[in-house]
């Protein structure tokens, strides 16, 4: 089970439009996927069309069995919503023993998926905390301009130092470019650097689309609401990427015959 947190301490740099594009996208492909949302905005419910009536608070709080929150919304894909109570488990938290490790505690019944993707809000606060001690990857979205870059180089030193404080082994696996113009300057820049930055974990860049700002009125991700758009196409990508499909394209090995017609 792999157990990804999709932050970045700024806000409106995609992280929600991602973790639903690539969960539904995932879960097309055949695998399991649980979608958490630990932010109080609700977001994920609002893309996706619809909620689960337990929310992930009253897991947090009121000590809920998670598994009995769970919302199936599609063929693979299962969701346990927030809502704005959240903003108070915060503050809850903060009093509870090993406050760091109550998400890691409480989600603990929870199994059998191929991956569990966590929604989380723009901070670097407990909650978050919390879901980075759940997790075993970070995948970051980053907006491709020059705050994108200072907001990574943040990102990196909170990881490194919570992973040093709490002895626990939390890898960014994927730093996702987004709301890229490939006719603007500031965004090429930015990629480029972070291609520099980070050359193992930059992925495919997200492009800006009109279609990816429309899909959460209709509850819909990209791929039922724009399946043949270019936003369709870079979140296939990236759930390619995720799933390891393009290293299996590398290392596969020639055919004999290939081989030998072309020399
Ligand atoms: N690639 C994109 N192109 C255009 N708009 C986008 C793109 N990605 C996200 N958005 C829009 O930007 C806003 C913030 O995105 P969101 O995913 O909610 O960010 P976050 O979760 O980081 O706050 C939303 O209105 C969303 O629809
Ligand atoms: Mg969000």
């Amino acid at each position: 089970m792999r157990k990804i947190c999709v932050i970045n301490q700024k806000g409106g740099v995609g992280k929600t439009t991602t973790v639903v594009n690539l969960a539904y996208g995932i879960a097309a492909s055949g695998k399991k996927v649980l979608v958490i949302d630990l932010d109080a905005q609700g977001n994920v419910s609002t893309c996706l069309g619809t909620r689960s009536e337990h929310d992930i608070y009253e897991v947090l709080v009121d000590n809920l069995n998670p598994t009995a929150c769970i919302k199936t919304v599609s063929k693979n894909l299962d969701l346990i919503s927030s809502k704005e109570t959240l903003t108070k488990a915060e503050m809850i938290l903060v009093g509870e023993h090993n406050r760091e490790m109550v998400l890691r505690r409480k989600l603990a019944p929870i199994s059998g998926y191929d991956f569990v993707i966590l929604d989380c809000p723009p901070s670097l606060g407990l909650l978050n905390q919390n879901a980075m001690l759940y997790a075993d990857e970070i995948f970051i979205p980053a907006s491709t301009d020059e705050l994108g870059l200072v907001g990574m180089r943040n990102m990196t030193e909170a990881i490194s130092t919570l992973n040093n404080v709490f002895g626990h082994n939390l890898k960014v696996t994927k730093i996702v470019p987004t709301l890229y113009d490939a006719r603007n300057k500031v965004c090429k820049n930015a990629l480029a650097q972070l291609k520099k930055d980070f050359p193992q974990t930059v992925t495919n860049p997200i492009h800006v689309s009109s279609k990816l700002k429309e899909a959460p009125k209709y509850g819909k991700p990209i791929f039922l609401y724009d399946k043949s758009g270019r936003a369709s196409k870079d979140y296939q990508q990236l759930v390619d990427i995720v799933l390891g499909k393009e290293l299996k394209l590398e290392t596969e090995p020639v055919p004999i015959a290939m081989v030998t017609s072309s020399t």
